[in-house]
């Protein structure tokens, strides 16, 4: 499929049926997320896989996870992020954030729905997985297969128009 049209297509999945992701195409997910550029190839990039029913009931107090069987929590460590010199800027969230969405495109090829989920506190998902200090929740990537009456919610058709978007100087 022509990339636009798959990304035209994917839109936040909220109903996931029960089925369980396969584990050859989860591993692709991830590898998909491995290869993802970061600055300077720091690759701060980290993927806790939630799939047992004990860390994705911790997941779903911490945001509605809409019964996904799979929640890829994507982190970084800020001391492996690249830090701009100039300003200080730290590259984590960004290169999180791209690996999720090579992630989330590799799902959408495989057919495997997902959805971003950013609604949680930081500190209450840092608690609740025992991360390492340092180690820094981005988002949770929501994985699985949609059920019979799964459709895209409204927004998923609003975007505002190219013109509001692109400022050519
Ligand atoms: C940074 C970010 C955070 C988001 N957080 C949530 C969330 O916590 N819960 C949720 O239901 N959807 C969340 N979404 C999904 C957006 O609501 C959704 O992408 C948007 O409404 C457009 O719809 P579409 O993805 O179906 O095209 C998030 C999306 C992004 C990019």
């Amino acid at each position: 499929m022509e990339f636009l049209e798959l990304a035209r297509n994917r839109y936040s999945e909220r109903s996931f049926a029960a089925k369980p992701v396969e584990e050859e195409k989860l591993y692709k997910i991830l590898e998909a997320g491995r290869i993802a550029p970061t600055a300077c190839n720091n690759q701060p990039q980290r993927f806790y896989v939630l799939k047992s029913k004990a860390a994705l009931s911790k997941a779903a107090k911490l945001t509605r996870t809409y019964n996904a069987p799979v929640v890829v929590l994507v982190c970084y460590v800020e001391s492996d992020a690249w830090h701009n010199p100039r300003d200080g800027f730290c590259s984590g969230d960004m290169d999180a954030s791209i690996a999720a969405s090579s992630m989330m495109f590799e799902a959408e090829d495989l057919g495997v729905h997902s959805i971003w989920l950013r609604g949680f506190d930081s500190g209450a998902v840092q608690t609740a997985f025992e991360l390492p200090v340092g180690t820094i929740p981005s988002l949770m990537l929501a994985l699985g297969y949609p059920t019979a009456n799964a459709a895209p919610f409204k927004l998923h058709g609003e975007r505002e128009h190219m013109e509001e978007f692109v400022v050519e100087l």
